[in-house]
């Protein structure tokens, strides 16, 4: 079970949820002398409001939290955040479906501990037992350990630590890993993908886990994994590098989904592919000006070699087409302009698919899990000439987050296909804390959940 989830504690606090409207209308005391405690305390039911109760041996009996509007699907991760290691069951629910209560229970408890030299417990909650509990603790499991790979520092996240992460995978579900490494990349045909880590000091790779019976629908998912991004020889600012550690984010996410569906055993033939490099500085660095060949054949000059990802994903992209799925969803934490435009809870979502939007979009609402569709805005393709190459790399900072998407699409020619920009991070806000964050992906594997599922 998910280490902050019990299925049987024998002594369980009583957790008492209310939104602030629901804490106005309520009828009965949920146990004597709530309401004295609670007006003694200015509990109104408002978000992030904790209220403690003691039993006669002092030890933590209720508790009271505040949900707030009741919008907030991850409100209780404030709860679970600052409990003391303990058993807990929900008493009231405040209206709110038990399976938002245990991802944002979880999404709370989370601790990034690997170089720490003490420890602690995480608060637990009280899921139920069997399928269902199997099913909330496997959700809980892939979101920490994106975010436990988001928040692994550069030194010990380099490509080789990704390939690492998914060997380990297909190892636990007998799924099949290639790995194609350094100079190996430019016969395989992997170019950009070359170009852009061949500086670093650990070599870059092209990775391909497959899963699953070829008679089930086949699904790809792709993933930018820039383990390091200093921008290159375009190199950034010092504010704008500080938490470049998170640049395969959209790798960590493509990862826990695999890990979701072989956990499932979802019926789908599952490719996963994850573009593994250094985004570094040497003698051998790709260089503005540069035109480099692509697996699709296309040329592409450097304007800026910040932008990177776009580069080693359209050799991705171009790859996971050539199996030709039925569904290929990538995710990238690809520009700074997608914040700048969506600010940092919004994940924006790109696809010319109507059906795949309306259901990802479903999925969104259905989880609490925000996902805005964005506009794939071919004429800004005109953004993207090159006098020399038949692309340039970078359509300038105007509409940065589509002009990105654009260029992704011309490495793509497949039946379905969605594009994920996403940040992959959090500032502490809404009583969480800073670090790596899963960003769309309870959303994502909830479409596909319903999608795929028995
Ligand atoms: N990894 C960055 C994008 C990024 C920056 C994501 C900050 C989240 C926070 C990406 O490789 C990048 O540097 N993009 C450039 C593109 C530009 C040079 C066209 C950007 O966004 O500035
Ligand atoms: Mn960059
Ligand atoms: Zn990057």
């Amino acid at each position: 079970m998910h280490k902050s989830f019990i299925a049987k504690p024998k002594h369980a606090a009583r957790v008492h949820l209310f939104t602030s409207a629901g804490f106005k209308a309520l009828q009965d005391d949920p146990f004597p002398s709530a309401r004295a405690i609670a007006s003694a305390q200015d509990f109104t039911g408002g978000a992030g409001q904790v209220v403690l109760v003691p039993g006669d041996d002092g030890s933590i009996q209720s508790v009271l939290f505040g949900l707030g509007g009741g919008k907030d699907a991850l409100a209780v991760a404030a709860l679970s955040a600052r409990m003391p290691e303990g058993d807990y069951e929900i008493a009231d629910d405040g209206g709110q479906p038990f399976e938002h209560i245990a991802a944002a229970w979880a999404d709370g408890a989370y601790r990034f501990e690997r170089y720490r030299t003490t420890r602690t417990k995480p608060p637990r909650l009280k899921v139920p037992g069997g399928k269902e509990g199997e099913r909330l603790s496997r959700q809980a499991d892939a979101a920490a350990h994106l975010r436990d790979m988001v928040n692994t520092p550069a030194a010990d996240m380099t490509p080789e630590g990704l390939q690492t992460e998914m060997a380990a995978l297909a190892n636990r579900f007998g799924a099949e890993l290639r790995a194609t490494v350094g100079e190996a990349l430019l016969p395989a045909g992997y170019p950009m993908v070359h170009a852009v880590g061949r500086a670093a000091a650990v070599a870059p790779r092209f990775l391909e886990l497959e899963w699953g019976k070829s008679s089930h629908p086949k699904i790809a998912l792709v993933g930018k994994g820039i383990t390091f991004d200093s921008g290159g020889l375009n190199i950034k600012a010092g504010d704008g590098m500080r938490i470049m550690k998170k640049d395969m984010g959209g790798a960590a996410h493509a990862i826990a989904l695999a890990e979701l569906i072989m956990g499932a055993d979802l019926p789908v033939h599952l490719m996963l592919y994850v573009s593994a490099a250094e985004n570094a500085i040497s003698g051998s660095s790709f260089r503005p000006g540069d035109i480099l060949s692509s697996r699709k054949g296309l040329t592409v000059e450097i304007d800026n070699t910040d932008a990177e990802g776009r580069l080693v994903l359209g050799d991705a992209l171009a790859r996971a087409c050539e199996g030709n799925p039925d569904l290929i969803l990538d995710f990238a934490t690809l520009t700074g302009a997608a914040r700048v435009a969506l600010g940092a809870d919004l994940a924006p979502l790109y696809t010319d698919d109507d059906q795949l939007a309306a259901d990802i979009l479903a999925a969104s609402a259905r989880t609490g899990d925000p996902v805005w569709r964005m506009p794939l805005w071919d004429p800004y393709l005109a953004d993207l000439k090159s006098p020399v190459a038949d692309l340039v790399n970078s359509g300038g900072s105007f509409g940065g987050s589509i002009t990105a998407a654009v260029f992704l699409k011309q490495f793509v020619d497949a039946k379905s296909w969605a594009h994920f920009d996403i940040w992959a991070w959090r500032k502490a806000k809404y009583g969480r804390p800073e670090g790596g964050a899963p960003c769309s992906l309870r959303a994502v594997w909830s479409m596909l959940e319903t999608r795929y599922g028995a």
